[in-house]
């Protein structure tokens, strides 16, 4: 059988999907939220749970996106009402596609903030502005940026229409082109840093901080947390990695493509550690410092190195590149949805939800000056926006995803699609059926203090056992029928 739907538009190159997948992949999750995360969470716990959240459910999940997309060939809600209608299926299902369309808008409501803040240090960092000679006066520059709502205002704003040009544009001439040459140039970048941070003296106590597991500090809230961020980071359940896939040939495996990805992302996050924890440490500063914690620490080392000023401008030029290439992913599942299901040109699409973006975004920028005290339960809009999509609109995302492709497509719809060898076929499917599902719904109620007693593994494996039984004797009973 073939795709049920032509594609209108491929990706040029051999590495086209692969560049935009890891381009929407890398971004600020990376560079920014990975290492103040961890920092909050208490460092190698954190990352270990995260890891092993990025092996068990992100990969997996990540290439039912794909195949999603692929079969379905279009934006999230149109690929998934033909994918399931194809397996005679209930077409709301394809409310998952608006969910996914939705956080993608949420997520990228505060992303262009922070991206904000990386292009005003790339300003500062030409123009000097960055000049302090303690930890202390990074912090009050970063407070000082911030503090202006006309200032920050003008940055998110610059990126929001960056991003809607570049979307805009289009798939080829848009994103494709401008990923080709970001990821090579952010990993020198980011190999220089680490180099420096050998040197520097703290390099030992970045590893330990990274590295060193804790089970102790594991909480609910820290699993839910990396779980979370295992979504947010490979850009699932926001109709980003779900729509690219829409424009990969067909003749390219899902699997290999899925692994490369992952593998970048994961690479950079804890290159991205190994460059920021040792500048903090040598530098006395807390690691619990949220998210402004790389841009008081980074600034700070590259004062120090030589040539600092130089690699300081090529940094943050590379991390706004980095965001621009993760904040255009976000909005191409509405933008496409708008142009396939509704006739609107993209660039008309573009800038409609452009115009309801900046309005958004302004009023999370806010919540760093005029807005300061305006909190709901202690939360920021700004916070907000970020609480409910890591914690709750991904993770459901990813469990809906799993259990549509683990238990209501037609086995053979994305079999075909995903051409795995059979044993990989096999390992993926228990993994949506049974490890995606049952990891992410216990994460929940670990979270919601249902479990109380902290997480208990021994649950997940007994579960697990128990779902093996009733499949093995699910399938021997087919055999017989
Ligand atoms: N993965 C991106 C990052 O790490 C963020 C993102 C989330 C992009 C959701 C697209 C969709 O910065």
């Amino acid at each position: 059988m073939t795709a049920i739907a032509r594609p209108k538009n491929l990706w040029l190159g051999r590495w086209g999907f692969v560049l935009a997948a890891t381009g929407s992949s890398v971004g600020l999750g990376n560079i920014w939220k990975f290492p103040y995360m961890t920092g909050e969470y208490g460092g190698g716990a954190f990352v270990m749970v995260y890891l092993v959240c990025i092996a068990a459910i992100g990969v997996p999940v990540m290439m039912t996106e794909i195949a999603l997309g692929r079969r379905g060939r279009g934006s999230p809600v149109d690929a998934i009402r033909r994918v399931v209608r194809e397996s005679g299926r209930s077409g709301l299902w394809s409310g998952l596609g608006w969910m996914a369309m939705l956080c993608g808008f949420m997520i990228l409501s505060f992303y262009v903030v922070v991206a904000g803040w990386a292009v005003s240090y790339l300003w500062k960092s030409l123009s000097g502005g960055l000049a302090a000679d303690s930890v202390e006066g990074m912090a009050a520059i970063f407070g000082a940026n911030n503090a202006n709502p006309w200032n920050l205002g003008f940055w998110s704003t610059l990126v929001t229409v960056a991003t809607m040009a570049i979307v805009g544009l289009g798939v080829q001439a848009g994103i494709e082109r401008s990923v080709r040459w970001m990821m090579p140039g952010l990993v020198v970048m980011l190999v220089v840093m680490i180099v420096y941070a050998v040197f520097s003296g703290s390099f030992g106590a970045g590893v330990q901080f990274l590295f060193a597991f804790d089970p102790g500090k594991l909480t609910g809230q820290a699993i839910l947390a990396a779980m979370g961020h295992a979504f947010f980071t490979l850009s699932l359940a926001s109709g980003a990695i779900l729509t690219y896939g829409a424009y990969l040939p067909a003749d390219r495996s899902i699997g290999r493509t899925t692994l490369v990805v992952a593998l970048c992302d994961t690479l950079v996050a804890l290159m991205a550690g190994l460059a920021i924890f040792p500048v903090i440490f040598a530098n006395g500063m807390d690691p619990a410092s949220g998210p402004g914690l790389i841009f008081m620490s980074l600034p700070l080392a590259f004062q120090q190195m030589p040539l600092g000023g130089v690699i300081e401008t090529i940094f943050f030029l590379m991390l706004t590149v980095a965001a621009l290439t993760s904040a255009i992913s976000m909005i191409e599942a509405t933008v496409a949805w708008l142009n396939e299901s509704h006739g609107l040109s993209r660039a008309r699409a573009a800038w409609g939800v452009g115009v309801l973006l900046w309005i958004v975004s302004t009023l999370a920028m806010l919540s760093f000056n005029v807005g300061a005290d305006w909190k709901l339960a202690g939360r920021h809009f700004f916070d907000w926006l970020d609480f409910l999509t890591s914690r709750f609109l991904m993770p459901l995302g990813g469990l809906g995803t799993a259990l549509l492709a683990g238990f209501v497509l037609r086995r053979e719809s994305l079999e075909e699609e995903l051409g795995l060898p059979s044993a990989l076929y096999a390992l993926w499917r228990f993994t949506v059926r049974y490890v995606c599902p049952v990891a992410i719904v216990m994460v929940f109620l670990d979270a919601l203090g249902v479990l109380n007693a902290g997480f208990d593994w021994r649950w997940l494996a007994l579960v697990l056992v128990l779902a093996v039984s009733v499949e093995a004797l699910l399938a021997r009973l087919a055999r017989r029928a």
